[in-house]
């Protein structure tokens, strides 16, 4: 096994980019505290606060995160007021409209964009290990066919460490830990398109080495045993696109969990199938499958969606746009404007007219002109029409999320990474205790 890049200089350049010299000063009472000032590369600050409740008996209380770093990272850049995205530098425009999925999931992993040699190398390497342990098959036996594919993915994900026993180990050699991302790189796609396959009742394909990893996924989803597949190359660059777009987002919930996970050194499979647990909710990934749900009922209720967009601002109605507002970004996500008009692109190519696309466009132009939508600062995200490419494509609903975690994959496994070779503590963090003070135990009988 080649060992690609060392992480190391790039660690040692994040490092370099910060300038402690100014601190922050905080009064409580009589005492003024001083605290560090960190700033990013790309000029983000922020107030180290590691020490304060050492030195000051305070903790600080954040609920959702909402404004805490939980770490330094070199993978991934966004600022979410002029809606930039760059993945290890590299802006995502660029990537998505010049880049494979491969590349880029090599870009985040080892950090810097491969040579031809070194694509070549990590495709072979890939290719050798496609192949899922056939006793994973008894797994998809036992599943019930109506059961959710994110429920089915995070399993198989996290049996993977049974069957690759050695990934237990916390203290692997970085050769062996490559081979642990390798063998989870190649078997995702695999397991992804046997969900598919499975969820259909057909028989499963068996993956080709010949084809590229998203092609060969693609085959895998729909190819047949018996008949030769033409892979429309539309497909695959709209695949390509998607899986790119959702390659990384730096401390997202499911990142953060993969994280947080991973701190405790447990294993990657484990750690990654607690991501995908995470990434299953509808206001995170599963908001995909959410929006499409969504499209359709507006358009089965007779498509009034300025209905829909009052039930949307009512607070007495938990009804929600999907695929509309995001933590971060506050102007708009650089990845749907990609996709909006990738949408537009692929179902003309495709020649198909879905009278959802219709719905969304027009649910988009109103809420986008109403003043709780600007007030709130809220945009389409990545989510409101990447449903749409799915189902073009040839995906069911219930597969969209499996296909965003499929795209998240090497932004996992780029963030545990780093999280292990930075060997960040475990993750714990504090809380404020509103619950009873101490009481008496009283007896069953006397109470
Ligand atoms: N429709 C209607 N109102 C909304 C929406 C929405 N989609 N999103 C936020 N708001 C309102 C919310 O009610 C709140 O109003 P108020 O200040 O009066 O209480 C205000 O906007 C701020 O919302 P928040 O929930 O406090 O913001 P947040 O940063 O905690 O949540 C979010 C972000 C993405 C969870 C939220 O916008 C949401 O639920 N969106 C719909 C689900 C969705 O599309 N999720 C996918 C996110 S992108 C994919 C990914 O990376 O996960």
């Amino acid at each position: 096994m080649v060992l690609y890049i060392c992480e190391e200089d790039l660690i040692k350049f994040a490092k370099n980019q910060f300038h402690m010299s100014e601190t922050a000063e905080l009064k409580l009472g009589k005492s003024i505290y001083h605290l560090p000032i960190l700033k990013g590369t790309e000029n983000e600050k922020a107030i180290d606060i590691e020490k304060l409740r050492e030195q000051t008996g305070f903790i600080t209380l954040d609920s959702g995160f909402k404004n805490t770093g939980a770490t330094k990272s070199a993978i991934t850049f966004l600022d979410g007021e002029k809606g930039i995205l760059k993945y290890r530098g590299y802006p995502i425009e660029q990537l998505a409209d010049q880049s494979t999925f491969l590349e880029v999931a090599y870009l985040l992993i080892y950090g810097n964009l491969p040579t031809k040699a070194q694509i070549d190398e990590f495709h072979h390497q890939i290719s050798r290990h496609t192949l899922v342990h056939e006793d994973m098959k008894k797994f998809f036996d036992g599943f019930p066919s109506k059961s959710h594919p994110m429920g089915q993915l995070s399993s198989l994900v996290c049996s993977l460490s049974s069957f690759y026993p050695e990934s237990l180990n916390p203290h692997q050699t970085p050769e062996e830990l490559d081979l642990t991302i390798i063998k989870l790189l190649g078997k995702m796609a695999t397991i992804v398109s046997w969900i598919y396959k499975k969820s259909l009742g057909h028989p499963v394909i068996y993956p080709q080495n010949k084809y590229d990893y998203v092609t060969n996924f693609l085959y895998m989803t729909f190819g047949q045993r018996t008949e030769e597949v033409h892979i429309d190359p539309v497909l695959v660059s709209a695949m390509n696109k998607l899986l790119i777009l959702h390659a990384d987002h730096e401390q997202n919930c499911s990142t953060s969990t993969v994280r947080i996970v991973g701190s405790s050194d447990c294993n990657l499979y484990a750690s990654i199938s607690a991501g995908i647990s995470a990434l299953w909710g509808p206001l995170h990934g599963g908001a995909n499958q959410s929006v499409i749900e969504m499209l359709e009922k507006i358009r089965n209720d007779g498509g009034d969606v300025d209905k829909w967009v009052l039930k949307a601002k009512d607070k007495n109605d938990p009804f929600r746009l999907m695929g509309f507002g995001h933590r971060v970004y506050k102007n708009f996500d650089p990845r749907a404007k990609i996709i909006k008009k990738a949408c537009d692109d692929i179902l003309s190519k495709l020649g198909i007219k879905d009278p959802v696309l219709e719905i969304a466009k027009k649910l988009e132009e109103v809420a986008l002109s109403d003043a709780y939508f600007i007030e709130k600062k809220l945009y389409p995200n990545v989510d409101f029409y990447s449903g749409i490419i799915y189902r073009a494509l040839g995906f069911p609903t219930e597969m969209f999320t499996v296909l965003f975690a499929l795209g998240r994959l090497p932004g996992w496994i780029a963030q545990w990474k780093e999280m292990r070779e930075q060997e960040e503590p475990i993750g714990r963090p504090r809380q404020i205790y509103i619950g009873e003070n101490t009481r008496d135990y009283i007896p069953m009988h006397k109470r």
